[in-house]
């Protein structure tokens, strides 16, 4: 919290966000789709059955009560490593009209915080090249490649 301007808070996703904007804010970064609030509600459902794996943050403009930026990290348990894990950071989007208030980099930090409590011992994403300056001043390096194989 110390470090948000204020008039920003951050929570973990609430069933709620929903009617708060949340995907509306996801539509910054691809397709959305047509939600309902039972699609919506299954896909909650299912992820906070799994709360020890799936971790999505929001940070909400108080004076609107509307989602203003959100990230998602995934714990991945491996043998390697000695059943190391492994923190995915997924969908960090930041609503257009709250872009450049240095919301990205607290949500980033927020899920790197995650991946340490969670012991996590590394942390990797993937994203389009005209976003490697920004995750690189939140503390990441390029390493090897990105593949992907669309069904
Ligand atoms: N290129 C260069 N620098 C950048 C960029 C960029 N594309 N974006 C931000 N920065 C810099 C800022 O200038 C700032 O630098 P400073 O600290 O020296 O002033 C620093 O990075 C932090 O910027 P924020 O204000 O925290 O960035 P913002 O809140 O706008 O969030 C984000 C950045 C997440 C890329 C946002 O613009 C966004 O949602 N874009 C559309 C969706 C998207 O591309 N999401 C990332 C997908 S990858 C994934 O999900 C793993």
């Amino acid at each position: 919290q110390a470090n948000l301007h204020e008039g920003y808070r951050l929570f973990p996703l609430r069933s709620n966000d929903f009617e708060r904007g949340y995907l509306d804010v996801l539509s910054v970064l691809t397709e959305v789709g047509a939600h309902s609030i039972d699609t919506w509600n299954a896909q909650f459902q299912f992820m906070k059955k799994h709360n020890d794996t799936y971790f999505t943050i929001t940070i909400m403009d108080e004076l609107t009560n509307r989602v203003a930026a959100t990230g998602t990290i995934l714990i991945e348990h491996k043998f390697v490593h000695k059943n190391g894990l492994v923190g995915h950071i997924e969908d960090i989007a930041v609503d257009s009209s709250h872009q450049g208030k240095k919301l990205g980099i607290r949500v980033i930090e927020a899920l790197k915080f995650i991946g340490q409590a969670t012991g996590c011992y590394k942390v990797i994403l993937d994203c389009a090249s005209k976003n490697i300056p920004f995750y690189e001043k939140c503390g990441f390096a390029p390493k090897e490649s990105q593949m992907a194989w669309y069904i």
